[in-house]
């Protein structure tokens, strides 16, 4: 399931972000890519341990934890401390396809990459290609969202960042282990959700909300994982 979540964050976080973003210290994002991503890789990255990408990302996570779209499409069970990456002057990263397990900097803690989130800091007249390529099961899909905008997308599909051949492209990246490690469940659930809520809406007092809910936690507790 390919997902945008709109208005992860607010003009004012953006602003504030970009601010701190442009202030810190950039590194080649070879740094961190392992030997097929090195080969396809030309972007900046921000090191793992800089106090600037904890701060934002802190601010993302935070937002990110009372945002019910986001909630509802991952069942998020751990998530990866968000990192930062910028592209200019063609800067592109090839095809490839993301690690299956990574380690929390700092700790011994390993999860699984189960769902890739793109949070996109700047517009998309700000910059010329950096288009998000994604291989679906029903073929490939261009993302480009506005500033505030996440793509939720999953970790197992082949990806790449066409080159951005004007302005600069600035954006969020990280991973993160759901509760459900099944795509096909999760997107099961997440309709369900979607449907709860709409015939809640509608129907606020009619018993089949009641029963549908019982249903979905039921198939949550079946199949979570934690
Ligand atoms: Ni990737």
């Amino acid at each position: 399931m390919l997902l945008a979540i709109p208005n992860v964050l607010s003009p004012e976080q953006l602003a504030e972000g970009r601010k701190i973003l442009e202030s810190a210290e950039w590194i080649d994002g070879r740094a961190t890519a392992g030997h097929q991503g090195a080969r396809v890789k030309d972007n900046q990255q921000l090191p793992v341990d800089s106090p600037v990408a904890r701060q934002v990302g802190a601010m993302i996570l935070k937002a990110l934890s009372t945002n019910p779209l986001f909630m509802s499409a991952a069942l998020p069970l751990h998530i990866l401390p968000p990192m930062f990456n910028r592209y200019s002057g063609g800067q592109t990263f090839g095809t490839h396809v993301d690690g299956s397990i990574r380690t929390v900097p700092g700790t011994n803690h390993r999860l699984r990459t189960d769902l890739s989130c793109t949070l996109f800091f700047n517009n998309p007249e700000d910059y010329d290609g950096g288009e998000l390529i994604i291989e679906d099961t029903y073929g490939s899909k261009s993302v480009k969202l506005p500033a505030g905008q996440m793509i939720l997308y999953p970790s197992t599909s082949l990806h790449q960042v066409t080159p951005v051949t004007r302005g600069t492209r600035l954006c969020s990246f990280f991973w993160l282990q759901s509760m459900i490690r099944d795509g096909g469940q999760r997107s099961m659930l997440f309709d369900i959700d979607v449907a709860i809520q709409r015939l809640g809406a509608e129907q606020p007092t009619h018993p089949s909300v009641v029963q549908l809910t019982g249903v979905y936690h039921n198939l949550l507790r079946q199949w979570a994982e934690m």
